[in-house]
């Protein structure tokens, strides 16, 4: 769900016409719905408030500044997976009590910082780290908490084999069955307090299923460490909850929840999520302008300006984005969000871009209606994991980024310069 839509054949972001700031701030660009990561975020808050649950931003999905103090100011906590991220929630003003902080390579840099900065929970994933974190802890003269990431072995199949998390075999967390052998051995650590589980089983997710084995799982394995008197107080569901690249491809937050909540009520856990991509994924467009259009002997090329550097998902994942012109035919329907989705006079394109690799495209063999030189296309759902892993390879600065509000919009990042590309080369 968001807040973009076509009026009168011309897309809108919330009250915005797009084209308008294509206009005037180039192109590409990000477009960022302020009411649209609110929507996500509150209805997540909501469908889990039975639980009390805490909400932590995963920063990595959708990183600028001003999305993460709109997001604090909701009063949400952050998931980060590094000191830069540490930093970023720092200075976008967020309560650093209501951060958590995953990942496998955490240095002693990220550790002492985040125990300065009075995070509430280290996620640990293996025993090198907890004894690396109990020694800063003790150097620091202070106790810190954790929680122990396990590996529930749980998928969901529809998941892409670069982003499962769950599985066995992964680098991510402690396998359950050691888990045991884990409190064991670092339960009653005197600068650690290990009083909390942590999962994430991948992204995304399509349905409630694959949570619900792994909070099985996770449950009887806090009763099993109750029985040897180990007390947790804290279980960390992670993230992975969808958005919709197609319309309606992805359940709502209510519809995780329904099948989540009663498993976790009356149990007295403090619930932790760390959703990303369900609040950002759907609160971002892609704006990008159609260079030229090339006819070859077997496919027809749309050639843009943005490109792989821009939004690698397609190339890296093979990731479906819809796509679609701004502005509609005279009397043309708004389109469904389908990739299916065959427009009247609709050919197969390729959308490219201009970098200099077979795998830089946006989409391949999708239909779309005739494009010509100029045109803006919008590529939706690229408010996550879209420009935060936007890249200068080929020396193409990165584009700016746009935050609509209402009938406003401001630019919250900038387009970089060349300057910017060399910056840090210089003698
Ligand atoms: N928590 C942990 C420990 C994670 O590793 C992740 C994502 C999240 C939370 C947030 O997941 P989300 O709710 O956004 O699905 N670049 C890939 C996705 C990688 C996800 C990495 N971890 C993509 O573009 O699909």
């Amino acid at each position: 769900m968001d807040y973009c839509e076509y009026r009168d054949g011309r897309l809108f972001c919330e009250q915005v016409d797009v084209e308008r700031i294509a206009e005037q701030v180039g192109t590409p660009v990000y477009v960022y719905s302020a009411a649209t990561l609110l929507h996500h975020y509150r209805a997540m808050a909501e469908a889990f408030s039975e639980l009390n649950a805490r909400i932590c931003f995963s920063i990595k999905s959708l990183s600028n500044l001003h999305v993460l103090r709109l997001l604090a100011g909701e009063g949400s906590g952050f998931d980060v997976v590094s000191g830069g991220e540490v930093a970023r929630a720092r200075v976008a003003g967020a309560d650093l009590s209501k951060v958590v902080f995953s990942g496998v390579a955490k240095t002693d840099r990220e550790i002492s910082e985040a125990i300065d900065a009075g995070i509430m929970l280290f996620n640990v994933e293996s025993a090198a780290e907890f004894e690396n974190i109990s020694r800063l802890a003790a150097a620091a003269g202070t106790k810190v908490r954790a929680a122990l990431r396990i590996n529930p072995d749980t998928y969901d199949p529809r998941t892409h084999e670069k982003t499962t998390t769950g599985k066995k075999g992964t680098k991510f967390g402690v396998d359950i069955e050691l888990a045991e052998e884990f409190f064991e051995a670092h339960g009653r650590d005197e600068h650690v307090s290990l009083d909390a589980i942590d999962l994430h089983i991948g992204s995304p997710i399509y349905s409630a299923g694959p949570y619900v084995q792994a909070i099985e799982r996770a449950l009887a394995l806090i009763e099993q460490l109750q029985a040897r008197g180990f007390a947790i107080r804290t279980l960390d569901l992670g993230g992975g909850y969808a958005a919709d690249y197609e319309q309606g491809a992805s359940p709502t937050a209510e519809r995780y929840a329904a099948d989540i909540v009663p498993l976790l009520k009356d149990r007295g856990l403090e619930i932790v999520l760390e959703p990303g991509r369900q609040i950002a994924g759907n609160a971002g467009i892609l704006l990008t302008r159609t260079q030229y259009v090339k006819q070859g002997a077997s496919k027809r090329f749309v050639i843009v300006d943005a490109a792989m550097t821009d939004l690698l998902r397609p190339a890296l994942y093979g990731s479906e984005h819809f796509i679609y012109p701004t502005r509609l035919g005279e009397g043309e329907q708004p389109p469904p969000r389908r990739m299916d989705y065959a427009a009247p006079g609709a050919a197969k394109v390729d959308v490219v871009g201009g970098v200099c690799e077979s795998s830089d495209f946006l989409c391949k063999d999708r239909l779309l209606p005739p494009v010509t030189r100029g045109d803006l296309l919008a590529v939706f759902t690229a408010g996550a994991y879209g420009f935060v892993m936007s890249s200068q390879y080929n020396s193409r600065p990165r584009p700016a980024e746009v935050l609509v509000e209402g009938d406003s919009f401001r630019v919250i990042r900038r387009r970089e310069t060349y300057e910017d590309l060399f910056d840090h080369e210089r003698d």
